[in-house]
Parts: structure tokens; C-alpha cells; sequence
């Protein structure tokens, strides 16, 4: 939300999130579990700011500080109001009202656990609610299954006249598919008054706030419905089947705007793309990749196939394949994988590699330097146009402590090496392969640790007699056999 918007001082909202949310069969309260890199009730938080109320009341009591610390994460500035031991969404928006002294506004209800709906389609219900001087105007969903809403009861000529819950419906009742979709705006008064009227004599003794509805009905109010246009977007998240339908329908909204704004992804289906992620357009994401919170991607990158970046900055012409990497920055025109492991504070500068089955952590790996493959780079930092061989290791816990290693520019390693740490390479030197680096190594010095190879002749048809080996020796070596009798070098 922009600091310059005016605030709707005519509004207020009220998120209901103090349900257990039984059906999720969790420990973590149903508003918490997370779509597109956010709790559901961040999202419902987000769209409710993007309307400007004066005011949002959050109503909390299942797990009330797990809940109350996430929404004052997402949104410090709401109220949070507890809801006390008496159940139903009638009296959650009843305490979250009596927050509300002499506000004669239009009040908002959503539930924490309807995170698709969009700020456009409450502003119409808002619009639609103002020009009829209703008493309140919910939001209903025609929907091919209707089970587990209150269906919208109609009279003969249509007008809107009490919601049923599944529960309490009646066999004709339950066939209607006109469902409630949990969100309403009220003025404030008549609201207020028919809160108080609520009982519990119904299948789940709980004081419903969709009876407010019937009974401002009765009391000939205006009472009506904005019919939302694609039912998919109330969907209500009651379970785990239900959470992975809204994960994906949000997904799915997420790649289609970075589509439209240049990004070219192409597989929507097995992309995904976190609501928290950030892309530049001629960015190119390939099947399996999942760009996670706070991730950003600048111009030009090609990310995937099967890639997932957690909090990464990846910068431009960068590619990344087959890898996993949690808070590392590639710098522009880089390579990673295929077959990387990219662990926090891995640094990649321009230009840089690293390769096949490569794992970082807490490294930083200079402009053009490469680690091309088989290798542990860990507490270590490589200066510029390094390139580590084959199978190098910094060992880099001795079993109490982690060391650094620290490795100069232009420095060139052989393979399979290890860098004992704490240790240090100076600039421009070189190490044999094999080497075991215990011991600082001079700028432009060769560090060589294995000792000189020594063959000993004829070992295998000596002792492995009657191998395959052996008469295969035999053979080459008596082919080697030059007839002026001058034995070749050993190469
Ligand atoms: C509710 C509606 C139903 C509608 C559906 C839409 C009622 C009685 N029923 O049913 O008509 O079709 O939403 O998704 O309102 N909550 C509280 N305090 C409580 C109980 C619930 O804050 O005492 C919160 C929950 O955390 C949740 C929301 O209210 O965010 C809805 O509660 P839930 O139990 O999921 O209601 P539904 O059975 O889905
Ligand atoms: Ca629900």
C-alpha cells in the first residue's frame, strides 16, 4: 500500500482467523499454512490493505500468539482482538466489532482462510454494497460441488434470504449451488444489533454470522449478493486438498503476470513461483523450477530445468540448471550446475562457474573464477580467475571449529585436492595433483605433496600369475619390445 493513499475512513475490516481449522488435521493453525511463499492469512491481510480501510481487526484465539506474530509480521499496524470461549464467526465479528465504538461505517468481513479473492472484486462488492444503502451485500460462488459452503436460500423472486450451513441444510436445501463465499460487507449498526441476537441453535452450536443475514431479512433490510464471476477465486482452504487447489490457482496467477510482463516460462504447470519472488523481463524459467521468497532474477538469466532458489539473487545473462540454493548471489553471466548444491552465503562474481556436482556454503568465489566439478568449497574465499581442479575439498572443520581457506587470484589448483584450513594460496600459484595443502603456499609458488611415483616393473605377472591382467601385461610389454633391444622411456 502506498504511505500517500487516502485511507477509506468509511471502512473497516475484520479478518476472522481464531478457528482451529480441524479438517487441516495440523499443528499449525490453518491460517498459517503457507501458499506462495506466504501464510494464507498474509494474503488476506495483503488484499484488505490494498483496499485502504482505516482500520483492519484481526479476530485470533486457536494458537493466538503463533497467529498474532505472523499478522503483525505481514501488517504491523492491525488490531489484534481475541475472541473469547464462545465459538462461531457470529462472535468472532462481534468482539472485533466492539473494537469498533462509534463506527458507523460499512464494516468488512473475510476469513483468514479465503486467500484468492482480489482487492478488484471487494471493491465491487464495496461499490455494489454503497449504491444499494444495504444492510449488507455478501459475496456468493455458483460452484459444480457445493459441499462443505452455506448455500445461498433465495426466495421466489429471487432475492437473497438466509445462507444454510451444510449442517443445518435440508436435502433441497443442500442441492443448491449457490454458496457463500465467508466474506460481507455490513453497515455497522445493523450489524451490531443483530450480532447480539445471535443463539447457537443450530448442528454445531456455534453463533454463525451467516444467520445475520436471515435476520436482517426478516427485519425487511436490504440485504443482497454480488455473484463473484469465476467461483474459483472464493475457494475456501478447509483442507490439504483444498490448500494445494489454492497454491496452484495462485501459482498460476503469479507465472501468468510475469508472463505478461516478458518473462518467458515454459511450463506454468511445474513452475512456481513465490507471490514474494521478483522477476526482470527475457528472464527464461524452464520446467521444475520454483523461484522461492525473496528471490530475484535480473535480465537475461535462464534458470531450470529442476531448479529451486530460495532467497537468491541471480544477475543478468546468469544461467542455473539442475541446482538447489538458498541465499547465494550469482553475479551477471555466471554458471551454475548442472548438480550444484548452493548453500547460504555462496557469492558467485561475474563471469564465475560452478559446476557438476559442486556444494557451496558461505563461500565467495571471485569475478571468472570456476569450480567446475566434484567439489566442497565451504568457509573459503577464492579470489579472481581461480580455477580449482577436479575434486577439490576444503576441509574446513577439524572437529571443533570451522576454518577459512583462503585462495588468491589466478590461482590454479590440480585434482582432488585438499586444502587443509586454516590455510591460504597466494596470488598466482599453482598446486599438484593430489595435494594435500596443510601449509600456506607462497604467491606464484607450485605446492606439491604426493610423493614421486616409483613403477615397479613386471609386479603383476610376478605376482598375479595366470590373470588376465598378467597376460595382457605380458603381452603389451612384449610388444613394447624393440628388437635393437633399447627399451622405451617410461612416460
Ligand atoms: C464459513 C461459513 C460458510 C461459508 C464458508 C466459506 C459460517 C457459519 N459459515 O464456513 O457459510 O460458505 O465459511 O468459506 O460462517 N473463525 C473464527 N472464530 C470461530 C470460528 C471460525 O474466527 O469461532 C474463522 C476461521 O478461522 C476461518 C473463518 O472464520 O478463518 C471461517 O471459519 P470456518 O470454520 O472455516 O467456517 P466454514 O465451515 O468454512
Ligand atoms: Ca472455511
Amino acid at each position: 500500500m502506498s504511505q500517500t493513499q487516502t485511507l477509506d475512513g468509511q471502512l473497516a475490516v475484520v479478518i476472522l482467523a481464531a478457528g482451529q481449522g480441524t479438517r487441516m488435521k495440523s499443528s499449525l493453525p490453518k491460517v498459517l499454512h503457507g501458499i506462495g511463499g506466504r501464510p494464507l492469512v498474509g494474503h488476506v491481510l495483503d488484499t484488505a490493505r490494498a483496499l485502504s480501510p482505516h482500520r483492519i481487526l484481526v479476530v485470533v484465539r486457536h494458537e493466538r500468539d503463533r497467529v498474532a506474530d505472523a499478522v503483525r509480521d505481514a501488517a504491523p499496524e492491525v488490531t489484534v482482538v481475541d475472541q473469547d470461549e464462545i465459538p462461531g464467526t457470529g462472535r468472532a465479528v462481534e468482539v472485533a466489532v466492539e473494537q469498533l465504538a462509534g463506527f458507523e461505517g460499512d464494516v468488512l468481513v473475510l476469513s483468514g482462510d479465503v486467500p484468492l479473492v482480489e482487492p478488484a472484486l471487494l471493491a465491487e462488492l464495496l461499490a455494489v454494497h454503497r449504491a444499494s444503502a444495504a444492510a449488507a451485500t455478501l459475496l456468493s460462488a455458483v460452484v459444480g460441488d457445493p459441499n462443505g459452503y452455506g448455500r445461498v436460500i433465495r426466495d421466489d423472486q429471487g432475492l437473497l434470504e438466509r445462507i444454510v450451513e451444510q449442517k443445518d441444510a435440508s436435502a433441497d436445501e443442500a442441492a443448491v449451488q449457490e454458496i457463500n463465499a465467508g466474506i460481507y460487507v455490513f453497515a455497522a449498526a445493523p450489524l451490531r444489533e443483530r450480532l447480539a441476537r445471535l443463539d447457537a441453535a443450530n448442528a454445531q452450536g456455534e453463533r454463525y454470522l451467516t444467520d445475520v443475514v436471515g435476520l436482517l431479512r426478516r427485519d425487511r433490510l436490504t440485504v443482497g449478493a454480488v455473484v463473484a464471476p469465476d467461483a474459483e477465486d472464493v475457494l475456501g482452504v478447509n483442507d490439504r486438498v483444498q490448500l494445494s487447489e489454492a497454491a496452484r490457482r495462485l501459482n498460476a496467477r503469479i507465472v501468468r503476470r510475469w508472463q505478461l510482463d516478458g518473462v518467458t516460462v515454459l511450463d506454468p504447470a511445474t513452475t512456481w513461483i513465490d507471490a514474494t519472488a521478483t522477476l526482470a523481463p527475457d528472464v527464461t524459467l524452464l520446467p521444475g523450477t520454483h523461484i522461492l521468497r525473496a528471490t530475484t532474477v535480473a535480465s537475461g538469466a535462464t534458470i531450470g530445468p529442476d531448479v529451486t532458489l530460495t532467497d537468491c539473487e541471480v544477475g543478468e545473462d546468469a544461467t542455473v540448471t539442475h541446482a538447489v540454493a538458498t541465499l547465494a548471489v550469482f553475479g551477471p553471466r555466471s554458471n551454475v550446475g548442472p548438480y550444484a548444491s548452493i548453500r547460504p552465503g555462496t557469492y558467485l562474481g561475474e563471469g564465475g562457474k560452478i559446476g557438476t556436482f559442486v556444494e557451496t556454503k558461505n563461500a565467495t568465489i571471485g569475478e571468472g573464477s570456476k569450480v567446475p566439478h566434484l567439489s566442497y568449497v565451504g568457509d573459503a574465499v577464492l579470489g579472481r580467475h581461480v580455477n580449482l581442479g577436479a575434486g577439490a575439498i576444503t576441509a574446513n572443520y577439524d572437529d571443533l571449529a570451522k576454518h577459512r581457506t583462503e585462495i588468491g587470484d589466478e590461482v590454479h589448483t590440480g585434482s582432488h585436492n585438499v586444502f587443509v584450513a586454516p590455510v591460504r594460496i597466494g596470488d598466482g600459484a599453482k598446486t599438484g595433483a593430489g595435494a594435500i595443502v596443510r601449509k600456506d603456499v607462497p604467491a606464484g609458488a607450485l605446492a606439491l605433496s604426493v610423493a614421486p611415483q616409483r613403477n615397479v616393473e613386471g609386479w603383476v605377472e610376478k605376482n598375479r600369475p595366470g590373470t588376465g591382467a598378467a597376460s595382457v601385461a605380458a603381452r603389451a610389454r612384449s610388444a613394447q619390445e624393440v628388437p635393437d633391444g633399447i627399451e622405451e622411456q617410461n612416460g
